[in-house]
């Protein structure tokens, strides 16, 4: 993926470039990542897909918004869902309410057209995280998952889902297992391959298939966003219990 050009001031929320700038190298990228999961050499074309990444910052929230974008325009009804139940990013993204999301829909038991909102791209859904509940990773590895999955196939082509990195919190793998596939996002030189490979390997430990791997070409290291980032997560109690590397 190209890097988008943009001034180095804070830390920078996720930019929309495939509506900003939809005929930029990036944009283009992303369409052809859309036409290469299409023909992944599946019997089906994946309808529920978890974008994930070894490490935080490498690009998830991006790739999975820019993505949804161009899969609405080329016609497919998409729903995006943010995962990240601990660090929340798509209400921000596409300018939504955050009150009710998909811990109100897993807490009851509700369909995901239920509480999913439109945005401004035709065809493009965002079902925010909501409240942050106690127990995220066991919310989205529930069985109310793979039913509010199932909820989404007659209103959805495609369900495009963000997490947390998989080496913080193991979110993201019991997202997987769920899913029909797995896009990997990994930003060019920020995480060692010994890492990515471990990544890999709780990927296809739940039996869930690796779609596409998303190269993100991006220098983040510069205006502080490590710093921020892992500041952020030490205030989150059971983070290093939770994947047992305390
Ligand atoms: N290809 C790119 N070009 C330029 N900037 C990018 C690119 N991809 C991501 N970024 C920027 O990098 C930062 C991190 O991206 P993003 O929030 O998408 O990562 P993430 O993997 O979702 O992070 P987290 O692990 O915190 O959820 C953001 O400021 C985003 O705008
Ligand atoms: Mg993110």
């Amino acid at each position: 993926m190209a890097q988008h050009s943009h001034k180095r001031t804070g830390r920078r929320p996720p930019i929309l470039i495939t509506q900003t700038e939809p005929r930029s190298a990036a944009s283009e990228a992303y369409r052809m990542l859309r036409t290469n999961i299409q023909f992944a050499g599946l019997d089906q074309a994946p309808r529920n897909i978890v974008f994930t990444s070894t490490g935080p910052g490498e690009g998830k929230t991006t790739s999975v918004a820019n993505f949804g974008v161009v899969a609405a325009e080329a016609g497919s009804r998409v729903c995006l869902i943010d995962s990240d139940l601990r660090r929340p990013a798509l209400h921000r993204l596409f300018g939504l309410q955050n009150g009710r999301g998909l811990s109100t829909a897993l807490l009851h038991g509700l369909p995901l057209a239920e509480l999913a909102q439109p945005t401004a791209t035709p065809n493009l859904s965002v079902l925010t995280s909501g409240p942050m509940p106690p127990n995220p990773a066991e919310l989205v590895g529930s069985k109310r998952m793979r039913e509010l999955f199932e909820s989404a196939a007659t209103d959805f082509d495609l369900v495009l889902c963000d997490s947390p990195p998989v080496i913080s919190v193991t979110d993201g793998i019991a997202l997987s297992a769920q899913c029909d596939g797995v896009v990997l996002v990994i930003r060019v030189g920020a995480i060692a391959h010994e890492a990515i490979r471990r990544a890999v390997e709780q990927i296809e430990a739940v039996k869930s298939r690796i779609l596409g791997v998303l190269l993100n070409s991006v220098d983040l290291r510069r205006d502080g966003y490590y710093y921020k980032y892992y500041r952020y997560y030490r205030h989150y109690q059971g983070y290093y219990s939770e994947n047992g590397k305390k």
